[in-house]
């Protein structure tokens, strides 16, 4: 197969929604994957395993956890030996995780605990490797992942659902990994904001106005 039948097959872009990722998540997913050599991905929920097929084809090695997968994985995934099935509640898995991963895709279900999955996920994550969180904004997950990466060592990017009625629909994504350096303000803006406190406590800004009469 040629390099876009591969990309198309994988976006499955004629076949829509399962319950699987659609076809826009699942290509940031091997573009992401595709720039770490040998990537790593583990996926946290994999149900029929399309998203594992799609990384798979995009030369990643894929551990694929779910208590509960879809029949459809076992033929989905047949052909593919970079992808192994692991039959596991997804935090019995982390606890005994061994290896640690370029990306870890989480797409699990409202009964999450999103923030504790995520917490121990980072254990398991490279140094310079990729959290990506299905569904944010189906599940109203953002702030708590703001409270569990954002901070002076991650960051990270939202992007939006963005529905397209009949065809396939996008239910918002996350993406998160360490800082390069920690983050710390600027010293010039630091600077520049205590001139100006100077600068409003001299000229008399910000104290209470003369009452009227
Ligand atoms: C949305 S589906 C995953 C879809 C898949 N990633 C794909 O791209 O097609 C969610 C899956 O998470 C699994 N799941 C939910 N909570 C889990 C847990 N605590 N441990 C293991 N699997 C879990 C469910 O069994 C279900 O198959």
């Amino acid at each position: 197969m040629n390099p876009f039948e591969t990309f198309r097959e994988a976006l499955d872009i004629d076949v829509r929604d399962r319950g699987y990722t659609s076809p826009e998540t699942r290509m940031l997913l091997m573009a992401l994957a595709a720039n770490f050599r040998n990537p790593k991905v583990l996926e946290l929920g994999t149900y029929t395993g399309k998203t594992a097929q799609a990384l798979a084809w995009a030369g990643a090695e894929v551990h694929a956890v779910d208590r509960e997968p879809d029949p459809v994985f076992a033929e989905l995934t047949a052909d593919l030996s970079r992808v192994d099935l692991i039959r596991m509640d997804v935090m019995e898995f982390l606890a005994g995780a061994q290896a640690t991963y370029d990306v870890i895709f989480i797409d699990l279900d409202r009964t999450a605990d999103i923030r504790n999955v995520c917490e121990v996920a980072k254990a398991v994550l490279e140094p310079a490797g990729i959290i990506v969180v299905h569904d944010v904004d189906l599940y109203d997950w953002w702030d708590t992942l703001l409270e569990v990466f954002v901070s002076t060592t991650w960051e990270g990017i939202r992007l939006p659902a963005w529905p397209t009625p009949g065809e396939s629909h996008h239910l918002g994504v996350a993406v998160f990994r360490r800082r390069e350096k920690p983050w710390a303000p600027a010293r010039k803006s630091a600077r520049r904001a205590r001139k100006k406190s100077k600068r409003e406590a001299g000229s008399g800004a910000g104290k209470p106005e003369p009452s009227a009469g």
